[in-house]
């Protein structure tokens, strides 16, 4: 354990390339924080393998495993406390995160969503329908999107977006992989500014 550098906790839910770029910056000394946790919404997920292979802590939660969303809330935020976490990253986090989780930690939560926000946001948007959705409106770009997390879907301020173009023979799957290499070198960049005060926070 680092004392002085900053505890991220990754939240996921599927195969955890964000995560995995983050670790890697780490490693690289673009990102001056420690990945102190990984706790996915899913118990079979291959970023809990990869965090397992850095001696990264995990945990699964699952809101519904709770009686009240409220509980889970707490839960969460108590297990987060304990290990004395300062920044929350969604990477691929298909739950929707406690409120009591947002309030506790406000302006020190960010998503990556693959698509430009405001368009393509909201609830069900996420992965694959977010690419079908950007082939099906004609839209000659799209690129990933960090934003802050509040409590609603995909709502929070926006800091920083990549551009890749839209190319007329892409399918889901070719946009999809063209978008996720943006997002591997954006998440890591914009948690180093998030962590060095460079944005005006709301
Ligand atoms: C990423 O493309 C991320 O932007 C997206 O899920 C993928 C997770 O990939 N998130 C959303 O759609 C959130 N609405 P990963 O598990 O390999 O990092």
């Amino acid at each position: 354990m680092d004392d002085n550098k900053p505890r991220i906790a990754v939240l996921i839910s599927g195969a955890g390339s964000n995560l995995q770029a983050l670790i890697d910056a780490t490693k690289a000394g673009i990102l001056k924080a420690e990945i102190a946790l990984v706790v996915s919404s899913k118990g079979k997920a291959y970023g809990l393998e990869r965090a397992a292979a850095e001696d990264i802590e995990t945990m699964v939660f699952k809101n519904k495993k709770y009686p009240s969303p409220e509980e889970a809330g707490r839960d969460l935020v108590a297990k987060l406390r304990e290990r004395r976490i300062d920044y929350i990253a969604l990477a691929g986090f298909l739950s929707l995160l406690p409120v009591a989780v947002v309030r506790a930690f406000r302006n020190h939560i960010v998503n990556i969503h693959p698509a430009l926000l405001p368009k393509y946001g909201g609830k069900g948007m996420y992965g694959r329908h977010v690419h079908e959705a950007v082939l099906a409106s004609g839209d000659k770009e799209s690129g990933p999107s960090v934003h802050l997390v509040d409590e609603i879907y995909d709502n929070g301020k926006v800091l920083e977006q990549a551009k890749v173009p839209v190319r007329s023979d892409d399918t889901p799957d070719t946009l999809a992989a063209r978008v996720l290499e943006q997002e591997h070198k954006l998440y890591p960049r914009v948690m180093q500014k998030l962590i060095n005060g460079e944005y005006a926070l709301d």
